[in-house]
């Protein structure tokens, strides 16, 4: 068993997971360490991909064998990620298991993922996490009881043994939450005067989500769904909302007549990408206008107590969160480092670049509750996505925001890399390299205001006096090697500069990047191997 630790949960490829006795003792592991008390009440579901149901029926059986007596599972062992938490929250289960390997490829020669959460709906802290690793390392066996099968195609209870599993349907509580949350009625009536919305589900859980929600319920016309349905193989396509895996949904955008709003979501729903016509909304400038439109959206309408965003995330959300009066705070990246300030209420919404965004709702990241969010703005605001965003820009500036990502085969360069550029901090600080100078030049390291944890090494950040910015960090998600990811951030105020493209207005940072890091000597790569 080796569990990255630190991680949530685990994610192999499926001829990993599916290996006898694999998927028992990862779970056994996570019971050891919880030791949940007996009659714990449990929420399963996954994103539908190859395998999910046979190890929906594999954990039941070792659940049981661990005291649980109350299982919540959705129908055809479905939940989307949010909706799972949501479900975990409102049910009072102990923990809740998320089926997923998120945006990666589906099928038997695809990845699959078990994660588990906390009975906050939150992702279990690295505490938890690896202790479940500790434990993983040194168990010799795990219990299982023998199961009748659950025929999870039909909602309802079933009982047996003094066990009860409950078959939900997996959108309607959640969509009772969106309900609660944003104005359905004027949505509707906004795309019944002739307003157009296209979502792009990938084939990964958010499908029948979004055909109960938009199309049943808001009155959206059933072609505005894309790749609604769920398949085990995600129909061959790599579920991740990005523009180059959306790359159909992108090209729609730039069709004749485009969509109102276009947006997508990844296997299971956790993320969003916000696209207008012509136009791809950064999730950095996405959260820093929702934060902006707060108060206009009905289940925010009293205001929120502060804001979040991962340190990689752009500052557009800072300025906004100063403008306001909100406390904005900077986290390590990764959903879980959020859980804590929601769950203290200090924050009322986050978000990451990386095409996640969320509020207090649930503990997790939310796709369709930020399209939602998308709509209900428009609806009450009346102009086009481009025609808002332009004029937030006008008063606020434009952070200019690129995402470059080198693949390094051979892990070791990548950390080479990383450690010379910490060693070069301290001859960094006060150099003018490019129109600025370096005024922070430091490895991020955050202190959780809440718990008062210490996470050290989360990025080095040269921060400019003229507004630029570079991160560099190491992904935590690969599966080999390692991606060394650079973000490039420029922030402009005059109309010239926001008018700029963001290609022409981060390119000479991205060229300064390499050189300082000297990227081409440590991995071999002139270029970056892709760019978001
Ligand atoms: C990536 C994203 C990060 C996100 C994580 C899980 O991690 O950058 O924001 O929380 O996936 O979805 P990374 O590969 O950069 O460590
Ligand atoms: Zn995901």
């Amino acid at each position: 068993m080796d569990q990255r630790p630190g991680t949530a949960g685990l994610r192999k490829k499926v001829a990993v997971f599916s290996q006898a006795h694999y998927l028992e003792m990862f779970t056994q592991a996570v019971f050891t360490t919880l030791n949940l008390r007996s009659g714990a009440r449990l929420v399963i579901g996954g994103d539908g991909r190859y395998f999910n149901a046979q190890a929906i029926q594999r954990l039941m059986a070792v659940a049981v064998a661990n005291g649980v007596r109350e299982i919540i599972v959705g129908q055809h062992g479905l939940l989307s990620t949010p909706a799972a938490s949501h479900l975990i929250r409102t049910r009072q289960a102990h923990a809740g298991f998320i089926l997923t390997a998120s945006h990666n490829p589906g099928g038997p020669a695809g990845d699959f993922g078990l994660k588990f959460n906390t009975p906050t709906g939150g992702q279990a802290p690295e505490q938890v996490t690896n202790e479940v690793f500790r434990v993983s390392q040194q168990l010799q066996g795990y219990s299982v009881a023998t199961l009748p099968h659950i025929d999870l195609a039909r909602i309802g209870r079933i009982e047996f043994e003094g066990v009860r599993v409950e078959v939900v349907d997996p959108v309607a509580d959640y969509s009772r939450l969106m309900e609660s949350l944003f104005d359905f009625d004027r949505i509707a009536a906004w795309l019944a005067s002739g307003r157009r919305v296209c979502f792009d589900a990938m084939h990964g859980v958010t499908g029948p989500y979004a055909r109960q929600i938009l199309v049943d319920r808001l009155g959206a016309a059933p072609e505005s769904l894309l790749h609604a349905e769920s398949l085990p193989d995600f129909g061959g396509l790599h579920p991740d909302p990005n523009p180059i895996d959306a790359a159909e949904l992108v090209a729609r955008s730039r069709a004749d007549n485009p969509p109102d709003l276009l947006a997508a979501s990844d296997g299971d729903g956790d993320r969003n990408m916000i696209l207008g016509p012509r136009l791809f909304l950064s999730p950095c400038d996405s959260v820093a206008l929702m934060l902006a439109n707060i108060t206009r959206i009905p289940g925010y309408q009293g205001g929120i107590p502060g804001v979040a965003r991962s340190m990689p995330t752009s500052r557009a959300l800072d300025v906004v969160a100063a403008s306001q009066g909100l406390p904005c705070y900077e986290t390590p990246t990764g959903w879980r480092f959020f859980c804590n300030l929601l769950e203290a209420g200090r924050i009322g919404l986050c978000g990451e670049e990386s095409f996640g965004t969320s509020s207090a709702h649930c503990r997790e990241k939310d796709g369709l509750w930020a399209v939602l969010f998308w709509l209900n703005l428009l609806a009450v605001d009346g102009r086009s996505l481009p025609g808002m965003l332009s004029a937030h820009w006008a008063i606020f500036g434009r952070h200019h925001y690129q995402r470059w990502d080198y693949d390094v085969a051979d892990a070791s360069r990548a950390s080479d890399l990383m450690a010379a550029l910490r060693n070069l901090l301290p001859a960094l600080r006060g150099t003018n390299p490019a129109g600025g100078v370096i005024e922070t030049a430091d490895d991020f390291h955050y202190r959780d205001p809440v718990d008062g944890s210490e996470s050290a090494h989360q990025g080095v950040r040269l921060i400019f006096s003229n507004g630029a910015r570079i991160v560099y960090r190491l992904s935590g998600t690969g599966t080999s090697g390692a991606t060394l990811r650079v973000y490039l951030e420029q922030h402009v105020t005059t109309a010239e500069a926001i008018a700029r493209s963001t290609v022409e207005a981060v390119t000479p940072l991205g060229r300064l990047a390499a050189q300082i890091a000297r990227i081409g000597h440590h991995t071999g790569l002139a270029e970056p191997t892709g760019m978001i």
